[in-house]
């Protein structure tokens, strides 16, 4: 939530600011700003897009500044509330992506000295402690600064009276150095910096690195000297590039084959799966994500248990900690996050290490917080732009498959001859993700049908219970049409009473022991007058009669069949909101990395 963007070097810095700001929009979009450092600091923001900041600014000379794209927590959208901040001399000026918890009772001490707000953020504290606190070097002042702040914060601060510097800082909010020959980048996150660099410095909590022409320098807090790790992304640049698609959504959709692919690269052999961490053996294992993430942990828990047989339970992590959890050294906890920057899954994590049982992550994004944290097994699905995930929830579906694979051999739980057939299975899916998306016009043609409905339900039975509740997570989040997701088993136990005549519901009814329960199900809503559009298999000749409509997948193992069903489900939301004229990749009030709690 809210990018943070910074550039010194020899470039004008403007065009990269902007760049820089268009490439983390998905953070956040209801209003940008920059600072370009000139001989004094030159400040433009707006409510509305990075668009509408380039609109609204004119030619800057300069050859560094800071930039910022919010998604608001504290003010409402408006270019008052829109980073960056300053402070009353206008010599200060930062941005910052996190909470200042604080704030009040700094703002009414500072009021009291004389400064004067222009805004109702928690960040504007910032500039202002900064001049209150000033003794002619920006880094000791920031540090001296944030010694007297709670809260999160990853910021970049600049001073007309230092003007070679930006200053940034980091606690509990994600932050990335890139590093290029002559010039320095700051982000957010990665995805930012590809095009002009590989070569990061990922921050820890508690540093501080001041970037000049001469280079980075890093610190902590408490101003001890730290040495840092160059790291390589080996991310393709191109990878978080539209590419010719409409959207960011539809383009991921579309590579999920190669995705898929990737996810599975040099992991399964003649001998079965080996994932690169040591996976240990629990008693139970506990689950812990949110959002679509979470629906993977749902997933994760029927393969697991059916493949190794180990009890899994499935939380969400902005709940983990209020349940006071009871774990110890015989579980295994593992967080799923395609950012590994989700502040409450974040905080789940953490909550472990207090506990002192095992654990590890699934997740996407190389050098996120959450890795730092954990060993790690990575998803492999490469930069996701897109606010609504899509290939990293099936890379999510396809390492807990290789994991509960991992677990029933090490645990006697499956021979080698089942294994063998399974890993040749899996080696299927990413041939048959793209005979899903050669048959996508079929998807987009029901999805038209449907599209003016005000309302859908989703259901499915055993694994592709998950399933139905992220196909109405995805409906939902980028139309904005309420969907609901729900077992078909609980259908009399009150879900029923939603069915009238004309309603759309959506029925994955692919082969597995369910099959024909779920047919029961389809019969007994048809009866109450729903529309039923079946997601089936295409050898089924049987479904015809109990649906209006069928959206095909290939045959596949049932344990498999819930990747190709996703991919379904996430053409006929997009395709859906597409019709709608919705903003796909920037749904209302939402951003892509929650990273407040
Ligand atoms: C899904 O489309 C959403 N973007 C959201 O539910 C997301 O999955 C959730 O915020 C968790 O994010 P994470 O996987 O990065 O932790």
């Amino acid at each position: 939530m809210c990018g943070i963007v910074g550039y010194l070097g020899s470039s004008s810095a403007q065009p990269v600011l902007f760049d820089l700001l268009k490439r983390l929009e998905y953070r956040g979009y209801d209003s940008a700003g920059i600072a370009i450092m000139n001989e004094s600091i030159n400040v433009f923001k707006t409510k509305g897009s990075v668009d509408d900041l380039i609109s609204v600014t004119p030619d800057l000379k300069g050859c560094s500044g800071i930039g910022h794209t919010r998604w608001a927590t504290h003010g409402k959208a408006s270019s008052e509330n829109a980073h960056p901040h300053c402070c009353d001399t206008d010599k200060i000026a930062v941005v910052h992506n996190g909470i200042i918890e604080n704030y009040i009772e700094l703002r009414e001490k500072l009021i009291n000295s004389g400064h004067e707000f222009r805004s109702e953020t928690d960040t504007e504290v910032l500039p202002h402690l900064i001049e209150e606190h000033y003794n002619n070097d920006l880094e000791s002042t920031v540090r001296h600064a944030l010694s007297m702040v709670r809260g999160s914060y990853a910021l970049a601060a600049i001073s007309s009276n230092d003007p070679d510097k930006i200053v940034v800082a980091r606690k509990d909010s994600p932050l990335v150095l890139g590093l290029g020959e002559t010039d320095f980048f700051i982000a957010s996150d990665v995805s930012g910096i590809l095009k002009y660099t590989k070569n990061v410095i990922f921050l820890n909590d508690g540093e501080i690195a001041v970037i000049s022409h001469d280079g980075v320098k890093i610190t902590t807090l408490s101003g001890k000297t730290v040495d840092k790790n160059i790291e390589t992304i080996e991310w393709d640049a191109k990878s978080a590039e539209k590419s010719g698609y409409a959207h960011f959504m539809l383009k991921e959709i579309f590579e999920q084959p190669n995705v898929i692919r990737e996810t599975f690269s040099g992991r399964m052999s003649s001998e079965g799966v080996n994932l690169e961490v040591a996976v240990p053996d629990a008693r139970r294992i506990i689950i812990t994500a949110c959002g679509t993430s979470y629906h993977a942990g749902l997933f994760g828990r029927y393969v697991i248990e059916r493949f190794a047989r180990i009890p899994v339970n499935v939380e969400i992590a902005s709940e983990f900690r209020y349940i006071n959890p009871i774990v110890d050294s015989n579980d295994l906890v593992i967080a799923i996050t395609q950012s590994g920057e989700t502040a409450d899954t974040f905080a789940a994590v953490r909550e472990v290490n207090l506990e002192k049982s095992q654990k590890f992550s699934i997740v996407n994004v190389p050098g996120s917080s959450i890795t730092r944290e954990s060993n790690n097994i990575f998803t492999r699905a490469g930069p996701e732009i897109g606010v609504a995930a899509t290939k990293s929830f099936t890379s999510q579906l396809a390492v807990l498959l290789l994991l509960a694979v991992q677990l029933g051999r090490v645990r006697k739980k499956m021979s080698t001859a089942c294994v063998n057939d399974f890993v040749y299975e899996l080696k299927q899916i990413s041939g048959k993700i793209q005979q899903v998306l050669n048959e996508a016009h079929h998807t987009k043609e029901c999805a038209q049908v449907f599209a003016d409905s005000d309302q859908f339900l989703f259901m499915g039975r055993g694994a592709n219970y998950p399933i139905a509740l992220e196909g109405a997570l995805k409906l939902k989040e980028i139309s904005y049409i309420k969907a609901e997701g729900f077992p078909a088993g609980e259908l009399k136990h009150g879900p029923l009473a939603l069915i009238y005549d004309g309603i759309p519901v959506v029925a994955i009814a692919t082969e597995g022991v369910a099959y024909e329960k779920m047919l029961g199900n389809i019969k007994e809503i048809k009866a109450r007058g729903a529309i039923v559009i079946g997601i089936a298999n295409e050898s089924d000749t049987e479904i015809k009669k109990y649906v209006d409509r069928v959206l095909r997948i290939p045959d596949a193992n049932p344990w498999i069949s819930p990747l190709l069903s996703s991919v379904v489900l996430q053409l006929f939301a997009y395709y859906v909101a597409d019709c709608r004229g919705c903003e796909i990749d920037k749904p209302r009030n939402l951003a892509k990395s929650v990273t407040v709690e």
